[in-house]
């Protein structure tokens, strides 16, 4: 049924158990879920558009992005979203701004979506007049903000809070260069949108080169994007963005596991239609080549600026252990705990560093991925900015806590396929974040004995 998207309950609130057991491959064609990346902005930068309607394609309906629809709302956008019919047409939906941005009567609750409040507070911190506050769940409650909120401020941002929740009162902001101590594509785009409203130019420089989705889409919607060299980029003040027609694909992060999976298991022949392959976000790609894997990009093509592939696999013997570091980190930073996985099967010690932000996603990506890991045999150890996994091990089946981390949930799901006995995932409810049909999906391409 067509209709404003509003949800009374979140899906998150339920808790949820997964169980896995071994399977002989995956084969088959299937379409991973629809970038939440790409979701957020298009959704975000469609409530912003001025002139007329957006329509956006297969956007993912997950639980992150709905929170990102529900925040729209409440700031006054208009966001019908057409959901996949019975004849199996896909999802899309129209976003119109009829009326200028007001104050949500509200708190903005963001739930467990990193990327929706730190963009959001990049909008709504240059709108002078309109006051909201940011709130999410527990584990985003437990986030840094002080990563915006600090150049915000510099660029006269009103905000209270270092972590949620986070009060914004919006002024006028003045652009300007700020070089971000992270590679984190949250805080340039939080800053790039605050800075579309500001006078003046306003800069973000990065240690490494992070996802460019805004810079990309920024040029597809008509503003004009400046760089300086490969890690900095600004926009001048006052350009406004316009409505856009645009496809979500198909996510490479949600795409690794299945990719991961299929490797491992014996008898698997896999594509996976419509994936997103920008280069900013194929560091998986180049791991899996580097085990010894090859996984075969079909078709590349253009979808509104962002490249797509067909991605085909097979399974794999004799993988090799690989190395995690420097500018390939924020190249696959989501996909790290399901390649710990994939390092389990791996020969040899399979290195990760420089990777400090995985502490600080929606769980400590270090800490659980090795605890869970080590639950069911494996080998690691830790440190501050990543970990040593060693293999090849075989992995026994056990009873995991996937602490509400989606990608912990589905990383050690993926193990669950390769280990003998049944494995029990709890707290998995988070899986709808980024992967709602994950269980459907493994069930209709896995290949049992
Ligand atoms: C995201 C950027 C990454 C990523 C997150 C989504 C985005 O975070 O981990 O899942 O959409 O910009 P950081 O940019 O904070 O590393």
């Amino acid at each position: 049924m067509p209709g404003r998207l509003r949800r009374p309950s979140a899906k998150l609130d339920t808790v949820k158990t997964l169980t896995v057991s071994r399977i002989e491959g995956l084969k088959g064609n299937l379409r991973p879920p629809s970038d939440k990346s790409l979701t957020h902005r298009a959704l975000l930068f469609a409530a912003m558009a001025e002139g007329g309607p957006s329509r956006i394609g297969t956007p993912l309906l997950g639980e992150d992005c709905l929170s990102t629809i529900d925040c729209l709302i409440e700031c006054g956008a208009d966001i019908e979203v057409f959901e996949q019919s019975e004849f199996g047409d896909r999802p899309f939906a129209i976003v119109t701004r009829e009326r200028a941005w007001t104050s949500p009567d509200i708190p903005l609750d963001c739930g467990n979506s990193g990327t929706t409040m730190r963009l959001l507070a990049g909008v709504l911190a240059g709108k002078p007049g309109l006051d909201a506050t940011l709130t999410g769940d527990a584990s985003l409650s437990r986030r840094p903000m002080r990563r915006i909120v600090e150049p915000l401020r510099q660029m006269g941002a009103a905000i209270m809070g270092d972590t949620p929740p986070l009060a914004v009162s919006g002024r006028q902001l003045t652009g300007i260069r700020y070089m971000s101590p992270v590679a984190s594509a949250q805080v340039k785009s939080c800053l790039l949108l605050a800075g579309l409203s500001a006078s003046g130019e306003t800069w973000v420089s990065e240690p490494s080169k992070s996802r460019d989705h805004t810079e990309r889409m920024f040029e597809a919607l008509g503003i004009e994007v400046m760089t300086d060299g490969d890690l900095a980029v600004g926009v001048r003040g006052g350009q406004s963005l316009s409505p856009l027609d645009f496809d979500v694909p198909a996510d490479i992060s949600s795409a690794a596991f299945l990719l991961c999976a299929a490797l491992v298991l014996p008898a698997s022949n896999l594509r996976l239609l419509e994936v997103g392959v920008n280069p900013s976000r194929t560091g998986v790609l180049d791991i899996l080549s580097s085990a010894g894997a090859l996984v075969e990009q079909e078709g590349l093509r253009d979808a509104t600026g962002e490249p797509v592939a067909d991605l085909h696999v097979m399974s794999a013997s004799n993988l090799r252990a690989f190395e995690i570091s420097g500018s390939l980190v924020p190249r696959l930073i989501d996909e790290i705990p399901v390649l710990a996985v994939l390092a389990t099967q791996c020969e040899g010690t399979t290195r990760i560093r420089d990777a400090g932000e995985l502490r600080v996603k929606e769980s400590d990506r270090i800490e659980s991925v090795a605890t869970g890991l080590r639950a069911m045999g494996a080998t690691v150890e830790t440190y501050p900015d990543g970990m040593d996994v060693h293999g090849p091990v075989e992995l026994k089946a056990t009873t995991i806590d996937a602490a509400g981390d989606h990608r912990l949930a589905m990383a050690f799901a993926v193990a669950g396929l390769i280990a003998s006995g049944e494995t029990t995932i709890h707290n998995a409810q988070s899986v709808e974040t980024s992967y709602p049909r994950f269980e459907l999906d493994l069930d209709r391409v896995a290949v049992r004995s």
